[in-house]
C-alpha cells in the first residue's frame, strides 16, 4: 500500500489571525501548488487538514464552545462555529481544485462524536474510499457533538490523532509559520521525544489572536502521544516557499521532528 501522509495547514499560516475572517489567499494558493507539484513527482496518499485561524476561533471564544453547552446561547455558538469553519474550508478546497487536486471536503462535525473533547467515534469508511480513488480529503478543525458536555472543539491535531491509527498513517506534517518548535533563544529544536520534552516544555507558548485549541504546547503533546504508536511528526514553516513540497518528497527541510 502507498504511504499515507497527513498534512495540517495551520490556521496561523492560511489566515491572518489578527484580522477576523481574513484568509491569506496567496499562501493557500502556493501551498496548494506545492502539494500538486509533489504529487506529480511521487505516488503517495494524502489528507490535507487545516486549522481555523481567524474564522471559527472568533465565535468559538465568544460562545466558549470548547467548554460545552454552558447556556442557551451555546447552541447558536455551535451553529456559528460550524459555519465559520466551513467557510474557510470552502476557500481551501477551491484553491486545491484550481491547482489540479481532486480535493473533497470532509466535515468533522457531521460525523465525529466526542466525549470530553476526545473523538470516540467516527466512521472513516468514506475517507478510505476517497483515498483509494486518489481523491484528496480535506478535513478541518471544527465543532463536534460531545456526549458528555454537549459540544466541543476539535483541532486538526485531534482529528489526526483519530485518523492516523484508523487509516494506518505513519507520518504527519504540521505546517506553521515558524521554522519548527523554537527554544527560549529562538533556535529550532531539531528533535522532540519523551526524553527532552520536559526541557522544551517551558519554552512552548500559545499563539496570537483568539485561539481556543491551545497553541504549540497542545500540538506537541498530541504528536508525542502518537509517536508512542510509531507516528512521526514534523513541524515546518509554510511561509518559506518550497518547504511543503520538499517535505512531502522527503527532502531536507529545516524542521522539528517529534518522534
Ligand atoms: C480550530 O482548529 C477549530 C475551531 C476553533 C473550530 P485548529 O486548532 O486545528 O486550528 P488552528 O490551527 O489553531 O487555527
Amino acid at each position: 500500500m502507498d504511504e499515507l501522509i497527513l498534512v495540517k495547514l495551520g490556521g496561523s499560516v492560511i489566515t491572518d489571525k489578527k484580522k477576523p475572517y481574513t484568509a491569506r489567499m496567496d499562501v493557500i494558493e502556493r501551498l496548494a501548488r506545492e502539494v500538486h507539484r509533489a504529487r506529480g513527482q511521487k505516488d503517495f496518499k494524502l489528507i490535507v487538514g487545516h486549522g481555523g485561524g481567524s474564522f471559527p476561533h472568533q465565535a468559538a471564544s465568544k460562545y466558549q464552545t470548547q467548554k460545552g453547552v454552558v447556556d442557551e446561547s451555546s447552541y447558536e455558538g455551535i451553529a456559528m462555529v460550524q459555519n465559520d469553519a466551513a467557510r474557510l474550508n470552502r476557500i481551501v478546497v477551491d484553491a486545491f481544485l484550481r491547482n489540479g487536486e481532486r480535493a473533497i471536503s470532509v466535515q468533522p462535525s457531521s460525523g465525529a462524536v466526542t466525549r470530553n473533547s476526545k473523538i470516540v467515534r467516527w466512521d472513516t469508511e468514506a475517507v478510505k474510499v476517497m483515498l483509494s480513488n486518489r481523491l484528496l480529503p480535506v478535513p478541518y478543525g471544527d465543532v463536534a457533538m460531545d456526549t458528555a458536555k454537549g459540544c466541543s472543539i476539535i483541532s486538526t491535531e485531534e482529528i489526526f490523532s483519530y485518523l492516523a491509527p484508523a487509516l494506518r498513517a505513519k507520518r504527519i506534517i504540521l505546517v506553521g509559520k515558524v521554522d519548527g518548535v523554537l527554544d527560549s533563544s529562538g533556535k529550532v529544536v531539531p528533535v522532540i521525544s519523551r526524553k527532552n520534552f520536559c526541557d522544551v516544555k517551558g519554552c512552548l507558548k500559545g499563539s496570537d489572536g483568539a485561539d481556543v485549541t491551545g497553541g504549540m504546547l497542545h500540538k506537541v503533546e498530541m504528536m508525542l502521544e502518537l509517536a508512542g504508536s510509531g507516528v512521526r511528526s514534523e513541524v515546518i514553516n509554510g511561509l518559506v516557499a518550497g518547504n511543503l513540497e520538499r517535505a512531502l518528497l522527503g527532502k531536507d527541510v529545516l524542521k522539528t521532528e517529534i518522534r
